[in-house]
């Protein structure tokens, strides 16, 4: 998580609910959460979904934003082959494709090759569902 969204969470028990935490012990608190919670450490793809009243704090999940979580773009550029084929093939290929989102699901939690070219992809099985879904969506409205 950032460290607005910390902050914000321990603000809200400090004021909300009423913790005894004084002002002075704010800062070392979010620091102490960044440092051992933050983004740096959880790029494990857990998804937080006990704090619904602060996720207005965080930005919502987009397309670019998870594929750079997951490093898919050190493979996948938008418009040009670099290891993986280029998003935009691929929202082509499957323009006319029913089942384009499942297959998409597929490749990034169980990985492989064949499709484009000898190059196997690894799997993601760390990505979640919610964001494979947005990911589809992304590459599959790339034009
Ligand atoms: C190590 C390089 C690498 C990484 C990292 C990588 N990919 Fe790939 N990806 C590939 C290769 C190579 C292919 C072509 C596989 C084939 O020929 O079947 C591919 C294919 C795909 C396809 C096309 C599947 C199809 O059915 O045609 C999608 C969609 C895709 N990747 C999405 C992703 C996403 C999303 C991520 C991040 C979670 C990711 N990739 C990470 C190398 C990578």
């Amino acid at each position: 998580m950032t460290r607005a969204f910390w902050k914000s969470s321990v603000q809200k028990m400090q004021q909300k609910y009423g913790a005894p935490i004084s002002d002075a012990q704010v800062e070392p608190l979010v620091d102490y959460l960044v440092k051992n919670y933050g983004i740096v450490t959880n790029a494990s793809g857990t998804t937080v979904t006990t704090t619904q009243e602060s996720d207005s704090s965080k930005a919502p999940p987009d397309g670019p934003g998870i594929a750079t979580k997951y490093g898919c773009l050190v493979c996948h550029h938008v418009s040009a082959k670099i290891i993986g084929p280029a998003y935009r093939d691929i929202a082509a290929k499957y323009k006319a494709d029913a089942e384009a989102k499942s297959k998409i699901a597929d490749q990034v939690h169980k990985g492989g090759s064949g499709k484009w070219g000898p190059i196997i992809m690894p799997p993601f099985p760390q990505v979640t569902a919610g964001e494979t879904k947005v990911l589809a969506d992304w590459i599959l409205g790339l034009k």
